[in-house]
């Protein structure tokens, strides 16, 4: 039973989509030469999969896709709010579209995402961008069709940032995805935690899961189109199927999804810690698909920071998790996202971020410095330390990862490891490792060997480490 919280868009409209998809269609077939549509997107992966399922409307419409926004009769550009500086990105990058629009008037500009679902964005562009043709949020993603087919059929502008607090889910909607054999699949959508410097719950509604049974039927087909390495993705999906009322968690969806026959790896983001637990970290250990790959965000080791950042654990806490992690997978490959000047940080404060980026041995750190966002409460609350010192914090953090990072990489010298071939190296001088893999922990291999194979899994020996990627030769090879 679905609970009140969360509503599935009924088929009637998603069937109405499929109509709006067939017209243009009809009106595309007209033409002479192939339509071409180009995404430009911002931000977080959920961006990414929000604009692989736009590719696949505009694909089926009858848009091809191309590289070059200079050939695009449609361009839509996925926005990001996190911080001000992907903003002013988005800005500059529109004024260079708007502009082929004065060499070709068969050009539609679109904008979607969540920096413009908040109200002074939309105004904001409906002022000072007159050449932007339509701008969707987050929650009007699954109408794009309809959208685009009464501005292709002559409606003014159209601005539909209409947020609706219980969201909605769609599903039976195309999906374009990029080449390869990586895939996103997103689990649930929308934030519930409100950390105070934080826009998402704002932009991206109340936490919305989708039904385990869809999760799986989509999970299957991507396995079955070949796909080895599908990322499971939510704002934080440890409180996946909360809202469902079903009484499955994120570690029972892991574990049926971990069933599914197959040679593949699974893994998923973003873990907050107030809701990481045991029999989530025992489901990872004792899986057969499942990477042991923990992104687990702990943003600040002050708990006086913790607090004013509505985070809901201490650093207590959060080492326990670490090392209950660590203890029942020993080669797990952990990440995490840290914000260094919120509002009212002192150098005390900083040095238990420190503290806690020693303790947590990361393999990857994801560091941000505190971007203010209008509407959140961290936007009023007092600040006292400078830009520069705030900077001076930001370098020593990078540095102290640095010195970590590298000790970690080169841990892994001789070792063999298991790799997914997923690219080639796009090194502009010769290189002996010319293939890319990625371990089961999501480290960057760059790799060599005659027997080895894009999209197949292979053991490797490595031979050399880097801050940036660990250098293999395939077993038996050399
Ligand atoms: N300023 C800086 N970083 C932020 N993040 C979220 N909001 C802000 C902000 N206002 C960071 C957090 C989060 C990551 C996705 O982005 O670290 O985990
Ligand atoms: Fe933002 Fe916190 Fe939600 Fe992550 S958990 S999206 S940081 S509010």
């Amino acid at each position: 039973m679905m609970s009140k919280q969360t509503r599935q868009v009924s088929q009637e409209q998603i069937a109405h989509q499929w109509d709006c998809i067939n017209q243009i269609q009809h009106l595309l077939s007209v033409r002479a030469d192939a339509p071409h549509f180009y995404c430009q997107t911002f931000g977080c992966q959920q961006n990414e999969a929000d604009t692989e399922r736009i590719a696949g409307m505009l694909r089926e419409m009858g848009y091809e896709p191309t590289d070059d926004p200079k050939n695009a009769n449609v361009i839509v550009v996925n926005t990001c709010a996190v911080r001000e500086h992907a903003e002013k990105r988005v800005l500059g990058i529109m004024g260079q579209y708007t502009h082929l629009k004065e060499e070709n008037d068969d050009l539609t500009i679109c904008m979607c995402g969540c920096m413009v679902q908040q109200e002074h964005m939309a105004e904001k562009i409906k002022k000072s961008y007159p050449r932007v043709d339509i701008v969707f949020g987050t929650h009007a993603l699954w109408r794009f069709p309809e959208l685009l087919l009464r501005r292709l059929s002559g409606s003014k502008r159209i601005f539909d940032i209409s947020g609706d607090d219980r969201g909605e889910i769609s599903e039976g909607l195309p999906v374009l995805r990029g080449q390869g054999c990586h895939a996103w699949l997103s689990i649930m959508y929308g934030c519930n935690n409100f950390c105070t410097y934080c826009i998402v719950p704002y932009v991206r509604g109340r936490e919305r899961s989708r039904k385990p049974e869809d999760i799986e039927r989509e999970f299957r087909e991507l396995i079955a189109e070949g796909y080895k390495d599908i990322t499971l993705l939510g704002q934080n999906v440890n409180s996946y199927g909360k809202d469902l009322g079903l009484g499955v968690d994120f570690a029972d969806l892991l574990a049926r999804l971990d069933k599914v026959p197959g040679e593949y790896r699974i893994r998923f983001m973003t873990s907050h810690p107030k809701d990481a637990s045991d029999k989530l970290f025992e489901t990872m250990a004792n899986g057969t698909h499942i990477s042991h790959q923990l992104h687990l965000p702990f943003q600040s080791g002050s708990d006086e920071i913790l607090k004013r950042m509505n985070r809901h654990y201490d650093a207590a806490h959060y080492r326990s998790l670490i090392q209950s992690a660590r203890e029942k997978m020993p080669d797990l490959v952990l990440s995490s996202d840290i914000i260094v000047g919120f509002p009212g940080e002192t150098e005390e404060d900083f040095q238990k971020t420190l503290e806690m980026v020693r303790f947590g041995q990361y393999d990857i750190l994801y560091t941000f410095l505190y971007s203010k966002r209008s509407g959140t409460p961290a936007a009023e609350m007092p600040d006292s330390a400078t830009k520069e010192e705030k900077q001076d914090r930001f370098d020593r953090l990078l540095a102290e990862q640095e010195t970590i990072n590298a000790a970690r990489q080169e841990a892994y010298q001789d070792r063999i490891v298991r790799v997914l071939i997923d690219g080639t190296s796009n090194s502009k001088q010769p290189t002996d490792h010319p293939l890319t893999g990625r371990t089961d922990g999501g480290l960057l291999v760059m790799c060599r060997g005659d027997g080895l194979k894009l999209g197949e899994f292979a053991d490797v020996r490595i031979e050399r480490t880097s801050l940036r990627a660990l250098y293999g030769v395939e077993v038996g090879n050399g």
